[in-house]
């Protein structure tokens, strides 16, 4: 992507996309690429603490999850993980749908789900097929970043959320100071080399640091979803900043 490109589309920008569209076929392919190996790479280049990560989501969604009545949509869903949390935490009444645009994640989330009653709904992020106003909870767990429209990817939260339901988007940060420090030489180097070793994919691991360092800040994502119409935004951050949580209520 142009530095010009850069400038006016504020979000994911894979090696050699030219615009949104490009982007999300990127994105799309990247994933569907890695998907027979993306919970191993997850857990092993995590050292398992994405676990924590989702569960402390659904946990603070829990008076929400609880609700008898709750509907709850996991964005960006892949192979689901995320969105078991969010299973485990509200208990066999609730209704959980999980969205991808990739088939191949969706077929891994279909494969791990049996018995439990989750939806998986291929569709694009940024114009779903649900009606307005159908969610109590939206959560998207490292998907958001990946999004080619920042701005319309909280839009289309906000529009599909009641009044006074609220949003959950976990994803990557960048810790400062010395661990900052050290982490930063095991993100951009250490994991791009054993992601693509056992991936045996180029470019999605290498993707994944320069995702994040083009990733806005906490102050302006916070920024952004306020303009979106999300009040009450705030960020949590989890392992030091490794990762944090943005949440805000319609
Ligand atoms: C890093 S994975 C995260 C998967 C899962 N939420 C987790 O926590 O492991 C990102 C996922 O976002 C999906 N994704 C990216 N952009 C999307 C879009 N516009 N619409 C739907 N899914 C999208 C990708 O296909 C991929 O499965």
């Amino acid at each position: 992507m142009s530095d010009s490109t850069k400038a006016t589309v504020i979000g994911a920008a894979p090696e050699g996309a030219s615009d949104p569209a490009s982007a999300a076929l990127a994105v799309r392919k990247m994933f569907s690429s890695i998907a027979p190996r993306y919970d191993l790479l997850n857990h092993l280049l995590s050292f398992n603490v994405d676990r924590l990560w989702w569960r402390n989501t659904a946990r603070s969604f829990a008076s929400i999850l609880k609700r008898q009545d709750a509907r709850a949509l996991d964005l960006c869903c892949g192979t689901g993980d995320m969105t078991f949390a969010l299973f485990r935490e509200a208990g066999e009444s609730a209704k959980i749908l999980g969205v991808d645009f990739s088939h191949a994640m969706l077929q891994r989330a279909n494969q791990k789900s049996a018995e439990k009653s989750l939806r998986w709904v291929e569709a694009d992020a940024l114009q779903l097929p649900f009606p307005d106003q159908q969610f109590d909870l939206i959560t998207a767990a490292f998907g958001f970043r990946n999004l080619a429209d920042y701005d319309a990817g909280l839009r289309e939260m906000v529009r599909m959320l009641r009044p006074g339901g609220e949003c959950g988007i976990l994803d990557f940060g960048e810790p400062r100071g010395l661990i900052g420090n050290l982490y930063r030489v095991y993100f951009k180097r250490i994991l791009p080399a054993v992601g693509t070793v056992v991936s045996g994919v180029k470019g999605p691991y290498v993707y994944l640091p320069a995702s994040v360092e083009r990733f806005p800040s906490p102050e302006e994502m916070l920024g952004r979803m306020r303009r979106a119409g999300f009040r009450e935004a705030s960020w949590t951050p989890y392992t030091f900043g490794i990762a944090g949580l943005y949440r805000g209520k319609k």
